[in-house]
């Protein structure tokens, strides 16, 4: 049987994970209005991602015997000055939810809760995979500023690069 305190950081971590889904709905919404379609379906992508995020640790929970709680799900914000801003506010984001997961684990080392830790590993090492994208496409959308056919041109390959690196996984 899992802990109370475990159980509710667990049910903390759900809700950040469905929110992380939510924003970057929002930042799909977002580039599909300016008609970048191919950031649009990146980030639709990556909502979807956040989900299975959500899934695997409600799925977890119950598991072990825990009880899911789900809560409101935080308004994301709707207004982007740029697909650079998005991805800049990615960035920031994929940092704080390491920061998250880290202080799960951490909860699950002074809980004695191995089984957490092992579940933990996963999204530890997903974390690491979820900054240096978000990084990566940043830097290639910096490196083009100022010249809207480039962005054009990487907006119509993005997806195209995220299926590549997902299948080198
Ligand atoms: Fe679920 Fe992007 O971390």
């Amino acid at each position: 049987m899992i802990s109370e305190k475990m159980q509710k950081a667990i049910n903390d971590q759900i809700n950040a994970e469905f929110y992380s889904s939510y924003f970057y709905l929002s930042m799909a919404a977002y580039c599909e209005s300016e008609n970048y379609k191919g950031f649009a379906e990146w980030f639709r992508l990556q909502a979807e991602e956040e989900r299975t995020h959500g899934f695997k640790l409600f799925d977890y929970l119950q598991e072990r015997g825990g009880r899911v709680i789900l809560k409101a799900i935080e308004e994301p914000p709707s207004n982007f000055k740029s697909v650079k801003d998005t991805f800049e506010q990615t960035l920031e984001h994929e940092r704080k939810v390491t920061s998250l997961i880290n202080n799960l684990n951490k909860l699950a080392i002074e809980e004695n809760d191995y089984a957490t830790q092992a579940h933990l590993q996963w999204f530890i090492s997903e974390q690491v995979e979820e900054e240096a994208t978000a990084e990566d496409i940043l830097n290639q959308i910096k490196m083009v500023e100022g010249e809207p056919g480039s962005l054009f041109y990487i907006d119509r390959h993005i997806v195209g690069q995220r299926a590549s690196s997902r299948e080198s996984e």
